[in-house]
């Protein structure tokens, strides 16, 4: 689907090129496809969970391996109900729904607005308020109070752990809680691939800072998050910083942007970076009657600290590289599609080939992977001919080829085949992991 504020388009050949090529090589699928799918959830296959792990690993390296302010959690997705009372999803975390009357279809009021379906659907429904947050029972009896809620967002299950890690750590403001998990929304109109999900999988950061540096934080985790997309090497011109404006900002924020991405259906949030205010430890506090204050011993004062919160998805920061990395290209005469995924990310960093299954080559590729393995993301690889093995290698990613030929044996030494620039360089076996230490960083 598109974003709140643009009417859903038509899926851009882009995404259906990146889609197909996702299913063709493993990245991800619809998911219980084999039964007519279900809308809104897909499964990830060996590559995408490979990407993906990535992704989640380049992140909590970034956000709490590498610093000593942030420090890193995991809760429940399902949380005592009242933890969705106090942070308001029960009372506010609603859509509004609209029914075509023709087709008995249903929109989320604010997309149906301008789009193809309102100039042939006819009369739509009053809009009522639908509530995201998916519902089960905890235990035998299916009564309304053993009713809970699968986490729409990470986010609370840091604000309930506030004390708790306050008084198990030695973290004082400013510091941070990080986590990443599988968060569920009831999206009314699930769509454009995995870009909105039913389920998905979140990276979380709640920054707590003293009130009055709380602006100054947001500048702070703005530059820092716009840092990292850039880093995976997403184009700078695909992304754009966009401000909320005062109607889209929630009462308690002090303020919030979005990392928008140029996604094949329009500018699209890739993240989002909020100042919270105090609103959460202070509704948890009201709610739970617990003191979620924190005492600075130093100025002597007490305060509930205020929150900046940059979060982004895992699937949508998947979809952003992987939209991005996208090429189709002719090279002497001859078509192959690329993707030209940063090597920090690549499911493969090299791929190993043996231009034939004859021995000696066979052994000698077996044992340069083997080789390999403990310091890159490898694969060997000795199936169809190498013209076909390169290609598949590029579609997927992998930056690096290693070609193990019939002069292997006698010179001890095998080609470094280059993704990007198609570049093939000889060099010796015993040199090929510093070789490619160098190329790989
Ligand atoms: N705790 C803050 C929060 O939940 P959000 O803007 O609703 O904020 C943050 O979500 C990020 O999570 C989004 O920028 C997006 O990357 C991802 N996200 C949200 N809803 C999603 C959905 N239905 N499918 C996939 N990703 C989603």
């Amino acid at each position: 689907m598109a974003t709140a504020r643009a009417p859903e388009r038509e899926p851009q050949g882009a995404l259906e090129k990146l889609v197909s090529l996702a299913k063709r090589r493993g990245f991800f699928f619809q998911s219980s496809e084999i039964y007519g799918g279900i809308q809104g959830i897909w499964d990830f296959g060996p590559l995408g969970v490979a990407l993906r792990n990535n992704l989640k690993r380049a992140w909590w390296r970034s956000m709490v391996e590498l610093r000593d302010d942030v420090v890193g959690l995991d809760a429940g997705i399902i949380m005592n109900p009242q933890t969705w009372v106090a942070s308001g999803h029960v009372a506010n975390f609603t859509d509004p729904l609209v029914e075509c009357k023709k087709c008995h279809q249903r929109f989320r009021a604010d997309q149906v607005a301008g789009s193809r379906h309102e100039d042939d659907g006819g009369e739509f429904t009053e809009a009522r308020q639908f509530n995201l947050m998916f519902k089960t029972f905890v235990g035998p009896v299916e009564s309304s109070s053993a009713q809970v809620y699968l986490r729409p967002e990470t986010a609370q299950g840091i604000f309930v752990n506030f004390a708790n890690v306050i008084n198990s750590t030695r973290m004082r403001p400013p510091f941070g809680i990080a986590q990443v998990g599988k968060a569920f929304r009831n999206e009314i109109t699930p769509g454009n691939s995995i870009f909105r999900l039913r389920e998905f999988e979140m990276m979380e950061l709640e920054y707590f800072v003293p009130p009055a540096d709380e602006l100054k934080w947001l500048e702070y985790w703005k530059e820092q998050r716009m840092e990292w997309h850039r880093g995976l090497g997403i184009r700078p011109d695909k992304l754009r910083f966009r401000q909320h404006g005062p109607k889209e900002l929630a009462h308690y924020a002090r303020g919030a942007f979005d990392i928008e991405y140029e996604f094949p259906f329009g500018w699209s949030e890739l993240e989002g970076i909020a100042a919270r205010g105090n609103y959460d430890l202070t509704e948890h506090q009201r709610v739970s009657g617990k003191d979620l204050s924190y005492f600075d011993d130093l100025k002597r004062e007490r305060y509930i600290p205020h929150v900046v919160e940059p979060s982004v998805g895992v699937d949508r920061s998947m979809l952003t590289v992987l939209l991005d990395a996208y090429n189709e290209e002719e090279v002497r005469g001859e078509q192959r599609t690329v993707l030209r995924l940063h090597h920090a990310i690549a499911p493969i960093q090299v791929a190993i080939l043996p231009l034939s299954r004859k021995e000696p080559l066979l052994s000698l590729a077996t044992r340069v992977e083997h080789d390999l393995r403990p310091f890159f993301r490898t694969e060997y690889d000795d199936t169809q001919s190498i013209g076909k093995r390169y290609r598949r290698q590029d579609e997927i990613g992998t930056p690096f080829a290693v070609t193990i030929d019939f002069e292997t044996e006698k010179d001890q030494a095998a080609t470094i085949r280059s993704r990007d620039e198609m570049t093939q360089v000889r060099v010796p076996l015993a040199e090929l992991s510093d070789a490619l230490r160098e190329r790989l960083g």
